[in-house]
């Protein structure tokens, strides 16, 4: 193998750089020549192809976002869109794909190892929502930003003595509203995975209150439904003063952790390691500090389920 691609698809991450920079620096490393690919999988239907050196990936270790750019492509979902993208990479000579992002980029270079086109995968999003890895880069950081964000909202929620709901992003995931949930001490925290019932929210509330807590802090995943909604509800249902904070893409851009960079770090290295070995569909994860490589099948054959246990912690905390 003497040349690979990289390309960041989907929704950026923090960390998303760090990995890009892994991959290339570690790619030169071995002798190979890296290529990024620009916009996602527009880039590779379009040949939007550059060579990477070791210097272009300088300094960009510390960057949120993606220099390689991210984009959505409607495309690549047909086998016509794919047959383009394969014709550029057998035209510029490129031999196997590093993939990072989330679950529907992950589809994409599935289909593009079924029809013969080595491709690994790296886990890049802040839903920490991909099967098969405990953590996915990006998750940190937006967790750590969630709770820089709730400090400050609990400085207010304390001073005027008020109940705050927060939204948070997950998309159909709980992770970043159990983390977050948890290192606020936050009186409810509400995620897909788990039922909740207003009244026992409001229960919990009170009693809070009664121990002359002056502030409430729920956290909503977005996954749950309307932070505002849930927020009015509570309002009606106290006649409290309460209000709302949606995070929205705040939680997504910014300096990645100490955390996600290690882990893009690792994961980068891991991605080149697995396609140097001939390894054509697989995608990386982290398992027990362990940083492996698994197949896409056995990956997608599972269900994400955040870390319960926090729920179940959580709920002991605020009691
Ligand atoms: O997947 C990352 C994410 O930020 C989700 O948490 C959120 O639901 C979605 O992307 C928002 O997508 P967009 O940036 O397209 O609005």
């Amino acid at each position: 193998m003497k040349r690979i691609a990289v390309l960041t698809s989907g929704g950026d991450a923090p960390g998303m750089n760090a990995a890009v920079r892994a991959v290339v620096r570690s790619g030169h490393y071995h002798g190979l020549e890296v290529f990024g690919v620009y916009r996602g999988y527009n880039g590779l239907i379009q040949g939007d192809f550059k060579s990477l050196t070791l210097g272009s990936v300088g300094d960009i270790i510390h960057r949120g976002g993606t220099i390689l750019h991210s984009a959505r492509c409607e495309e690549f979902r047909t086998e016509e869109g794919r047959q383009k993208a394969i014709q550029q990479l057998h035209k510029f000579q490129i031999e196997g794909l590093v993939v990072i992002g989330g679950d529907g980029s992950f589809r994409g270079a599935k289909k593009l190892s079924a029809s013969g086109f080595p491709a690994i995968g790296i886990p890049g999003t802040i839903d920490n929502d991909i099967p098969g890895t405990d953590f996915t880069i990006g998750f940190d950081t937006a967790v750590n930003t969630v709770i820089e964000c709730i400090d400050r909202i609990r400085d207010t929620a304390s001073s005027h003595e008020r109940t705050y709901v927060v939204e948070v992003m997950g998309r159909d995931a709980g992770d970043i509203a159990l983390w977050a949930g948890v290192a606020e001490g936050a009186e409810s925290i509400l995620i897909p995975e788990a039922p909740y019932e207003l009244s026992e929210i409001i229960e919990r509330l009170e009693r809070s209150r009664h121990r002359d807590k002056k502030h409430s802090i729920i956290i909503v995943a977005e996954g749950v439904g309307s932070g505002v909604e849930i927020g009015e509800q509570i309002k009606q249902r106290t006649g409290w003063e309460t209000r709302v904070t949606v995070l929205g893409h705040i939680q997504r851009g910014g300096s990645p952790t100490a955390f996600d960079r290690v882990l893009a770090s690792r994961m980068g290295v891991k991605a080149v390691e697995l396609l140097l070995a001939g390894e054509r569909d697989k995608m990386v994860a982290i398992k027990d500090n362990e940083v492996i490589g698994i197949d896409f099948d056995e990956a997608f054959s599972q269900k994400h389920q955040p870390n319960l246990a926090l729920y179940d912690l959580a709920k002991i905390l605020s009691i």
